[in-house]
């Protein structure tokens, strides 16, 4: 528990440049898996600034993205695609090819074999060295809504109606928002080898005390965290205001 999200967010950033700087060493590629929405635009922005002011280099870094809304355009000012973009890759040394976020431009008879592909790059890269998580009012990680399971893969899903409330600020109207998304899945997200989960603010503090302190279930899908070998959560005073 920090005292606010700028220091969260700077121990986030110097895990994940441990674990670049790591595989450097070992003339390996760091492979990251990322997250987008308002959590960890602090984390990115202190990268930026490693990279910047420090050398961090992002060379030898491969991405790969939790979700893109769907359907949705990449130019699209709500798309992850340009939140990454603006948030981080812009202002890094990314191989643009190393980068990777699911197609919210697919047709829909298109979207199950890129799940299966998705999957398959991931295990290609190596697998997940690290995974960035937020987590939704709903508990959910990526968009892994209430129901989803814990072998759950990379597929398209239906996004809760609190999810599609909570986005509505990025979309002007609710009816704007998209209803469905495509997620890797809590099984995708349970393989990577050390999990950061990052949560900041009172409206976080009921979820997170759920998925902290409530038994694993399918209804709270972050509970399945619990179960994760190497998972840190990252919170700050607000968000922890609810555990005992
Ligand atoms: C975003 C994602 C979501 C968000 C979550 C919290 O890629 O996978 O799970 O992390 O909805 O969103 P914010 O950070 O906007 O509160």
């Amino acid at each position: 528990i920090f005292p606010s999200e700028d220091f969260g967010s700077k121990k986030v950033a110097k895990e994940i440049a441990k674990v670049i700087t790591e595989k450097q060493q070992k003339g390996e590629n760091a492979v990251l898996g990322l997250a987008t929405g308002s959590s960890p635009i602090l984390v990115y922005k202190e990268l930026i600034r490693m990279h910047k002011e420090e050398g961090l280099s992002f060379q030898n870094v491969i991405t790969f993205n939790l979700d893109e809304y769907y359907p949705m355009q990449p130019d699209a000012l709500q798309s992850y695609v340009y939140f990454m973009d603006e948030n981080l890759f812009n202002h890094i040394d990314i191989k643009r090819e190393n980068i990777h976020i699911p197609d919210g431009t697919l047709a829909e008879n298109e979207v199950m074999p890129f799940c299966a592909a998705y999957e398959q790059k991931i295990i290609d890269a190596g697998g997940l060295d690290i995974q960035l998580l937020g987590i939704g009012r709903t508990g959910h990680i990526g968009f892994n809504e209430p129901g989803s399971t814990l072998h759950s893969t990379t597929r398209m899903v239906k996004l809760d109606p609190l999810t599609i409330s909570d986005a509505a600020k990025d979309f002007i109207k609710e009816e704007y928002v998209p209803q469905r998304a495509i997620t890797m899945g809590v099984g995708t997200i349970m393989k990577a080898r050390k999990i950061i989960l990052i949560a900041w603010g009172q409206g976080k503090a009921p979820i997170v005390q759920k998925m902290v302190e409530e038994k694993i279930s399918e209804d709270v899908p972050a509970t399945f965290l619990q179960q994760h070998a190497n998972v840190k959560v990252i919170i700050d005073e607000a968000a922890a205001g609810n555990l005992a």
